[in-house]
């Protein structure tokens, strides 16, 4: 066991099983041996790879999206510029180079990066030479002000709760000790607080909940209603989030179960789009397809165009890169985008048309 499973395993020991929830927070956040706070976890030496590391095209295209929506909500200076989790700050990078050319939108930003993990921010801090950004441990700490946010592959790493439907009605799984001290799962033996909330479902059903991300939308729907501002919002999560048990473990590439070596291992959960957008309060767009999103974006185009200037072996990973972000059976599909906006702008590019799953939809 890592020194961080046997912290849980003290705990749970003298004071009961955990939530799922309380177990991501510890395997991922604690302090001084969370996955988050200590891993380099993006990249081929780290577990996984994300859009951004794939081609810088996708973080362009995210530029040029943040620069449109500044446009759209009449140039506001200063507006804070937020990116949470940014990992090793290759998206934002990519954006505020392919922006550079648009009239005053550089001397109005001001950047804010959330994220917790001390080696990734020291990548921040190289990748986004020049800016000047401020770091914070969480989104609160962001100073009043318009707001353009753009998260990619953050909210999965958020903790969740899951539930699964016995004959007897919805009981948590929870997180406690086998007979060797070891960390196990199993159910709750009777009704907990959460499963209350759930709708009825079928015996057998599966269902998880996140507290943190929806106060988190919460929080950025709130921002966006008193200062005005757009947030765009990127992760993966299958129709069915919220109602699946999506919670997986990675650990260099391959997958792992979720209680093995805590600290060591990535955590991460299908984002429930509808139920973000339901807490951000504000008005939402999506979410759309990543393959959907880009193309409208104009990610061919700009492949197209990168081509033209590339040598041929390069011109072949161009269009390897382009198929990963987008193509159904790859990212294009199982990762979606969300925006969330104040609703007095124009809709935002990339959700414009209206195919089955992005209807714009206002909540008040
Ligand atoms: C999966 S990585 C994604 C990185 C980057 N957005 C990308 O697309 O390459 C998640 C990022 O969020 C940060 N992070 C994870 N959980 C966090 C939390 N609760 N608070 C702040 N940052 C967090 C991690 O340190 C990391 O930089």
């Amino acid at each position: 066991m890592t020194e961080l499973g046997g912290l849980i395993a003290r705990r749970i020991a003298l004071t009961g099983p955990i939530s799922l929830a309380d177990f991501m927070a510890e395997a991922l956040g604690h302090p001084r041996l969370g996955y988050y706070r200590r891993a380099v976890p993006v990249g081929a030496a780290g577990d996984f790879t994300t859009a951004p590391e794939i081609s810088q095209m996708f973080g362009e295209l995210i530029g040029a999206w943040l620069a449109e929506r500044w446009l759209a909500i009449g140039r506001p200076a200063p507006v804070r510029l937020v990116e949470l989790g940014p990992g090793r700050g290759t998206l934002m990078a990519d954006a505020l180079r392919a922006t550079r050319a648009v009239p005053g939108f550089h001397a109005a930003l001001d950047l804010h990066l959330v994220d917790t993990n001390a080696p990734m921010r020291e990548a921040q801090r190289l990748a986004l030479r020049g800016y000047a950004p401020t770091w914070h441990e969480r989104f609160d700490e962001v100073p009043d002000g318009p707001l353009l946010l753009v998260a990619n592959e953050f909210f999965d790493a958020l903790p969740v709760r899951q539930f699964h439907r016995t004959a007897q009605g919805w009981r948590e799984r929870m997180v406690g000790l086998d007979e060797q001290g070891g960390l196990r799962l199993a159910l709750a033996p009777g009704a907990t607080p959460f499963a209350s909330l759930l709708p009825d479902a079928d015996e057998g059903a599966e269902a998880e909940l996140g507290e943190a991300g929806r106060a988190l939308a919460g929080a950025i729907g709130a921002r966006i209603a008193h200062d005005g501002g757009w947030a765009l919002i990127i992760d993966y999560g299958a129709g069915t989030a919220g109602r699946a048990a999506s919670l997986q473990a990675v650990r260099g590439h391959q997958g792992a179960s979720i209680l093995d070596r805590p600290g060591e291992t990535d955590l991460s959960a299908h984002v429930d789009f509808a139920a973000l957008a339901a807490s951000a309060g504000v008005a939402a767009y999506g979410p759309v397809g990543q393959g959907e999103f880009l193309r409208r974006l104009g990610l061919q185009e700009r492949a197209q165009a990168l081509k033209q200037r590339a040598k041929p072996a390069q011109e072949n990973a161009i269009d390897a890169a382009s198929a990963r972000l987008i193509a159904p059976d790859q990212m294009g599909t199982l990762f979606r985008a969300l925006a969330l906006g104040d609703g007095k702008n124009a809709p935002p590019a990339g959700f414009t048309d209206t195919p089955s799953d992005d209807t714009p939809r206002t909540f008040t």
